[in-house]
């Protein structure tokens, strides 16, 4: 091994999160927990529900501390929320009473960006975004594909280096599930952007990734790492039938498969 290591945007190095529960009992979520994403890289994690993958965003988030190892963002250790991180969450985190126009200048204008300049990009974010014409609608006068568009262009108007995506999409009928996985594609090659999309989906996580982990039952460890060598630009409606898409998804479907039995296993057990 080289003396110098590659630089990553995320590590997680011999990470362990643990929970005292209600009865006293330790919960342990991660166990010797090791992950690393290059910047600019797209990774996706997947994994028996319960497992431990929002723990980890947490974690990354600087919502949380571990109770062993370490987390860092480009190599410097985690200590608190970080404006390089931006977060998209499974349930809509839209300002309810602001106007799409509102919601996506929030970032610049908490960062102390003046407001006509703050205006202006939000303006070209809702243009990118494709809600034109939507500037002055409330969240609950949108569908739920647009409010995740708000979602995004809110998240990527910050400029994050590293993005943090927690089952974005999982509340979506397939097809405007399809439109947010392109959408999200074409704002990441633009950005560059580190991303770490946490899904139940494997088929999204090998449309999206550059790499794809599989992490076990709980505790979470980070049981295999496969590369998705399919070629970019993607097209996310026809390449699940390509069938080196498909070679993919079996090999990685068998690691998850051993997984979530697993886990059912467990909670038959009452664990
Ligand atoms: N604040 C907390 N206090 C106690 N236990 C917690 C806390 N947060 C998470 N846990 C426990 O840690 C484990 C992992 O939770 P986590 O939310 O990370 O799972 P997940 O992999 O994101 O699941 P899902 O796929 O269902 O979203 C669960 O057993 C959960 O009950
Ligand atoms: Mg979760």
């Amino acid at each position: 091994m080289s003396a110098i290591a590659s630089p990553s945007a995320v590590a997680l190095k011999n990470v362990a999160r643990r929970f005292v529960t209600p009865s006293g009992d330790v919960l342990s979520a991660l166990e010797d927990f090791d992950l690393s994403i290059a910047p600019g890289e797209f990774m996706a994690v997947v994994g028996p529900t319960g497992c431990g993958k929002s723990t980890t965003l947490g974690l990354i988030a600087g919502l949380a501390r571990p109770q062993g190892g370490e987390v860092t963002l480009f190599d410097a250790p985690v200590t608190g929320v970080d404006r390089r991180v931006g977060f998209v969450f499974q349930q809509d985190a839209v300002f309810p009473w602001r106007d799409v126009l509102g919601n996506v200048m929030a970032g610049p204008l908490f960062r102390g960006v003046a407001k006509d300049k703050a205006e202006a990009t939000a303006r070209d974010w809702i243009i990118r975004v494709g809600l034109k014409g939507f500037e002055h609608h409330h969240p609950h006068q949108l569908s739920g594909g647009m409010r995740k568009r708000v979602a995004l262009a809110q998240t990527f108007i910050n400029n994050p280096q590293v993005l943090l995506m927690d089952e974005p999409f999982s509340a979506l009928d397939v097809q405007t599930r399809e439109l947010m996985q392109e959408e999200l594609l074409q704002l990441w090659a633009q950005a560059k952007s580190a991303v770490l999309f946490v899904t139940h989906d494997l088929d999204e996580a090998i449309l999206l990734a550059d790499r794809v982990a599989v992490l076990t039952t709980r505790p979470a460890r980070v049981k295999s790492v496969h590369t998705i060598d399919l070629p970019r630009p993607r097209d996310v409606a026809t390449l699940r039938y390509d069938e080196r898409f498909i070679a993919i998804a079996r090999k990685i479907s068998d690691d998850l498969r051993e997984e979530v039995l697993r886990a059912r296993g467990a909670d038959a057990r009452g664990h």
